[in-house]
């Protein structure tokens, strides 16, 4: 791989996207890799999963520019399905994604952290479409996602206006969870940057999802997704089916039993995954 590293430390990995002399902006190649990485994730081992870019400068600077400045209609389509099949496969993944944002994300960049479960992001982070600004539409999924998220007023006011947005404004609008500074000491020098700050926070997460029953996350996962697309009639039908499925799994039978006995002294081993 030339434009992704990959690192599993215990149940968790790390996926960082580093093309950084181009901010890690999505080409061909790049779309391609993430998608063969995604294939290789050990799911019997891995249970939550952190994306994020490389440097300290830029998550992903959207879509590369250049590629697609000579693209065809039938040739740009494509590139929007490449890009969106990648981005559908992050967001059915069968483990939560943690997107860790870390500057700039900015049109596919927004995209693909839309695409993640969670998103966390460094103060420095900067979030927007601004694809109109250079006569496209978002093509990463951003018209469908976004709205879903912050709410249709807002995603059509980002999204027509090209206008970014720092982290204070992502997290007011609901587009981050989370925003991290850098920690300085009493004279105001940097110990740690933001980006070592949101890295440590987005893995303290992960380990935290990854301690609980994988089952029971996964399918969690699952009926959240699938039941958003569905009536509320249907969701339910999802949720119950989802619920079912996690009995007479050995972590239930080992999370319930815990939790009933009444003997102090008993320290929690880890889910089996079974
Ligand atoms: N595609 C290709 N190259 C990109 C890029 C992108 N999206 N974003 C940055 N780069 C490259 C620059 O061309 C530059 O390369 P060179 O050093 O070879 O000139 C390098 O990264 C550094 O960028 P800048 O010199 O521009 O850095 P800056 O600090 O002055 O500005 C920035 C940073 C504001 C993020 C600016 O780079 C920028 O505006 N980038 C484009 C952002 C953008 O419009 N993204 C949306 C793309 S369209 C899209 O994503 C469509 C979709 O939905 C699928």
């Amino acid at each position: 791989m030339e434009f992704i590293q990959y690192e599993q430390k215990g149940a968790v990995a790390t996926i960082t996207i580093a093309r950084e002399k181009a901010l890690n902006a999505l080409n061909s190649q790049v779309l391609d890799e993430l998608d063969a990485t995604l294939d290789q994730v050990d799911l019997g081992e891995v249970r939550c999963l952190i994306l994020t870019g490389a440097g300290e400068k830029s998550f992903v600077a959207g879509a590369d520019i250049g590629e697609m400045s000579t693209l065809t209609k039938e040739q740009g389509e494509a590139f929007g399905k490449k890009g969106n099949d990648v981005f559908r496969k992050l967001e059915t993944f069968p483990i939560p994604v943690i997107a860790a944002v870390n500057g700039f994300a900015l049109g596919g960049g927004c995209e693909i952290a839309m695409s993640c479960d969670i998103r966390l992001c460094s103060e420095t982070a900067v979030f927007g479409q601004p694809e109109v600004g250079l006569g496209i539409t978002p093509g990463f999924g951003g018209t469908q996602r976004l709205a879903r998220i912050v709410g249709v007023g807002m995603a059509k006011q980002m999204i027509y206006s090209a206008r970014n947005i720092k982290a204070p404004e992502a997290y007011r609008i609901g587009l981050v969870n989370e925003v991290y500074a850098a920690e300085t000491d009493a004279e105001g020098n940097v110990v740690k940057s933001a980006k070592e700050v949101l890295m440590a926070a987005a893995e303290k997460l992960a380990s935290t999802i990854a301690k609980n029953a994988p089952i029971a996350v996964r399918n969690c996962k699952k009926a959240i997704n699938d039941g958003l697309d569905a009536s509320m009639d249907d969701a339910i039908v999802i949720e119950e089916k989802l619920f079912g499925d996690c009995f007479e799994t050995e972590d239930q039978r080992y999370g319930m039993e815990f939790f009933l006995d009444k003997n102090k002294e008993k320290v929690k081993a880890p889910f089996k995954n079974a």
